[in-house]
């Protein structure tokens, strides 16, 4: 898609008002170019949370602008009306904990969003099964979500948030139930998706495994965001290369072209 990835521009979230007022964040910049994984740090209760949740459609912010793509999304009290196409069409979601669907099979659970989207049935399930298959859970596809190990349905959650080949992906500590191999094919697949769709992609994290990877990270601090170029990583481009899928296989490889 292109446009401008990720735009955040003086955005402010406060919550509740009067004296139980929080100011989670207090003029937030930060930009993600299309292509781009870039890490957000900070200490609990920095605002990383809220910082996703405001450009995800989720919350709104009190101030300030945002733009996803070439679309202004937020702009100072002013929000784009429909935000059901918002999130359906511009944003992968991943999050802790998985929340799969309990009564659809896993490659129904990635599939669906496809279809809803309008998607032929079968092709929504081929691109499903491509990428169960690239972060290593293929083999689990026909399973229901309560037959799976944490890891497992983890894997399944982050299927489901790339299927839909957003512009923009939010991962909010997607790696932190998963030991360092998987953690590590997962910040592979980011970044394959990222560079393949040119999506843009910030994903929130404490997990000293995968921070080495990020060649940009933003920390926040106090609801304030501090810029980090990260020192460049040799070690780490080594591990991500060991990391790759095993199978070789890359969503969106045979399945439609890149948007
Ligand atoms: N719904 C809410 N109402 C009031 N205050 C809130 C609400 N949600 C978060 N806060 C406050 O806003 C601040 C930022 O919270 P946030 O959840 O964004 O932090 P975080 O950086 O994601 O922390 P963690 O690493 O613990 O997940 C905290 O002081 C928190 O207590
Ligand atoms: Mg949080």
């Amino acid at each position: 898609m292109g446009g401008t990835g990720i735009r955040i521009e003086g955005l402010r979230k406060r919550y509740g008002s009067g004296d139980t007022a929080v100011d989670a964040l207090k003029g937030v910049d930060m930009h993600v170019a299309p292509g781009e994984v870039v890490g957000l740090i900070g200490p609990s209760g920095s605002g990383k949370s809220t910082l996703l949740k405001c450009l995800g459609a989720v919350i709104d912010p009190t101030a300030g602008r945002m733009t996803l793509g070439d679309e202004v999304i937020y702009d100072d009290g002013w929000r784009v009306r429909d935000l059901r196409a918002l999130r359906r069409d511009k944003i992968g979601f991943v999050f802790q904990a998985p929340y799969l669907i309990p009564f659809l099979d896993v490659t129904d659970n990635v599939a669906l969003l496809p279809m809803l989207a309008g998607v032929p049935n079968a092709e929504a399930r081929d691109r499903a099964r491509e990428l169960l298959a690239a972060l290593d859970v293929g083999h689990r596809a026909r399973a229901q979500p309560s037959q799976l190990s944490g890891g497992e349905q983890q894997r399944v959650a982050i299927a489901r948030g790339l299927v839909n080949r957003p512009p923009v992906i939010l991962a909010d500590e997607p790696t932190a139930p998963l030991d360092s191999e998987r953690a590590m094919a997962v910040v592979h697949i980011l970044n394959e998706m990222a560079r393949r769709y040119e999506t843009a992609i910030i994903v929130v994290t404490h997990d000293e495994k995968i921070i080495p990877t990020f060649k940009r990270i933003y920390q926040i601090r106090d609801g304030v965001t501090h810029e980090q170029v990260a020192k460049s990583s040799p070690v780490a481009a080594v591990a991500l290369a060991q990391h790759a899928p095993s199978n070789g296989v890359l969503p969106g490889s045979v399945s439609g072209s890149p948007r």
